[in-house]
């Protein structure tokens, strides 16, 4: 056993950091976009399908490899199955490819943070020479806060600072804690704002568009999007899960937690869905698009604007994101943090260190992407971009599939009916069809995923 083996103190606590990492800006920023390009409702039903029949399937896997490994991403291969060391590959990719991902998301995290604070101090809206609050003006403001470099360095390194403070924590006194604070008051928050947008008066519009399937609008386009998306929001191929399930106890019923998780991740990205659409067509803000970025920073200031009490709603919006985003930056760094710590005898402390102090010189000149640095391209895309596209498209895809093989095919089949039944203790009715899921229909579809630009 790892000396770092502490697990989670309660049920609770471990849901909820499970679904704190689940849960960000994947759900809460990312989704509308998708289901919007999507054609809505048509989006929502092929992703709630993706979830089940994949989503958890892969959970599961993660959960037993981690669970049975109970060390950190590398080293759990070799401890599942000792005879394949070279498997331990794999984990070594989810590691590089965790910490790529948090270099680029951190940079999002401070965008989030740096409007909640010119939300709360009322700079967001403040008009600016020849400019009335509108469309114009909330395009000026993005550029100052993202693309203005130094700006949102500042921001990207106080995010840093903050993860790096919690994780100094520990699991327990850290992530769990932040997680059993954080986490309920996100749902009260989403709850709250779903209460306002389906208030106002063009809501019935914006929930018909988001609930009422045209199934003419799927497509094999649409299809290849949800299932990233949905490999994406339950934090699948990032070591994350992995590593989490280390800390969880013997006891723990993994299926019952991989179904919760998937089910609060997607209900939250629902409750995103319900929140916007209304919001957008009441506002006929349908123009300029549900897409990346300007949702939340340039769309939904629009919005807010138009609602009595605007600094306060947008203050508590862009609280939730900074949540979402916090919850689950802890949970990519963890990652690597327990890598260090179980590979290569690091402190805690010692681990954190190493960690966050290159994020901050990396993300600090990640932030510098859409100002500064604007002009330094990567395969024709600047830092933040590549990163996002790296990951996204080759690295992430590349992790799963080897997740998948790893626990269909080279552990024995009794690493998953031991983990889902904790060693015959309970029953589970799903390890064969999971099994069948994870060896087959899973790599397949993945592998789709992974060569479709090529197609
Ligand atoms: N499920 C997370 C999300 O949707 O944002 C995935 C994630 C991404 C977790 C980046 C952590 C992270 F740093």
């Amino acid at each position: 056993m790892s000396k770092n083996n502490t697990h989670f103190s309660s049920k609770l606590g471990l849901i909820a950091a499970t679904v704190g990492s689940a849960v960000g800006l994947g759900n809460v920023w990312r989704f509308p976009a998708e289901a919007q390009s999507g054609g809505g409702a048509a989006f929502l039903l092929i992703y709630i399908l993706c979830v089940i029949l994949l989503g958890i399937p892969c959970m599961l896997a993660e959960f037993a490899l981690g669970r049975a490994g109970s060390t950190d991403a590398i080293g759990a291969f070799g401890r599942v199955v000792p005879t394949r060391k070279r498997w331990a590959t794999v984990g070594a990719l989810s590691v590089l490819t965790s910490f790529l991902i948090a270099i680029f998301y951190l940079v999002v995290t401070g965008w989030t943070l740096s409007y909640s604070v010119a939300s709360v101090t009322g700079n967001l809206y403040r008009p600016e020479s020849g400019i009335e609050a509108g469309n114009a003006l909330f395009r000026l403001k993005m550029e100052q806060y993202i693309a203005d470099g130094y700006g949102a360095m500042f921001f990207t390194m106080a995010v840093v600072v903050l993860n790096w403070l919690i994780l100094r924590g520990g699991v327990k006194k850290g992530i769990e804690r932040l997680s059993n604070i954080l986490m309920p008051l996100l749902f009260l928050l989403l709850l709250a704002f779903c209460c306002v947008s389906l208030s106002l008066p063009g809501a019935s519009e914006g929930i018909s568009y988001f609930f009422k399937p045209d199934f003419t609008k799927i497509t094999p386009t649409v299809v290849l999007s949800a299932l990233g998306q949905a490999f994406f929001s339950l934090s699948l191929g990032m070591g994350i899960l992995v590593t989490y399930a280390a800390y969880y106890p013997p006891q723990t019923h993994l299926v019952s937690t991989a179904t919760t998780v998937s089910s609060l991740a997607t209900l939250v990205a629902i409750m995103m869905g319900v929140i916007i659409f209304p919001a957008v067509t009441t506002f006929g803000l349908t123009e300029h698009g549900v897409a990346g970025t300007t949702l939340v920073f340039l769309t939904l200031p629009e919005v807010f604007m138009r609602l009595p009490l605007t600094g306060l709603w947008s203050s508590l919006f862009f609280l939730l994101l900074t949540i979402a985003a916090l919850t689950s930056t802890v949970s990519i760094l963890e990652v690597t943090v327990r890598c260090l710590q179980d590979r290569f005898g690091f402190s805690r402390r010692g681990a954190c260190m190493a960690v966050n102090a290159p994020l901050l010189v990396l993300s600090g000149i990640c932030s510098l992407s859409f100002g500064e640095l604007a002009n330094f391209t990567i395969f024709g895309m600047n830092m933040f971009n590549f990163l996002d596209f790296l990951t996204a498209e080759l690295l992430l895809p590349l992790c799963g599939i080897g997740v998948c093989v790893f626990v269909g095919w080279i552990a024995p089949k009794s690493l998953l009916s031991n983990q889902l039944t904790n060693c015959g203790s309970i029953r589970s009715r799903v390890t064969g069809a999971c099994l069948f899921i994870i060896r087959y229909i899973a790599p397949a579809l993945i592998l789709l995923v992974l060569i479709s630009p090529l197609l």
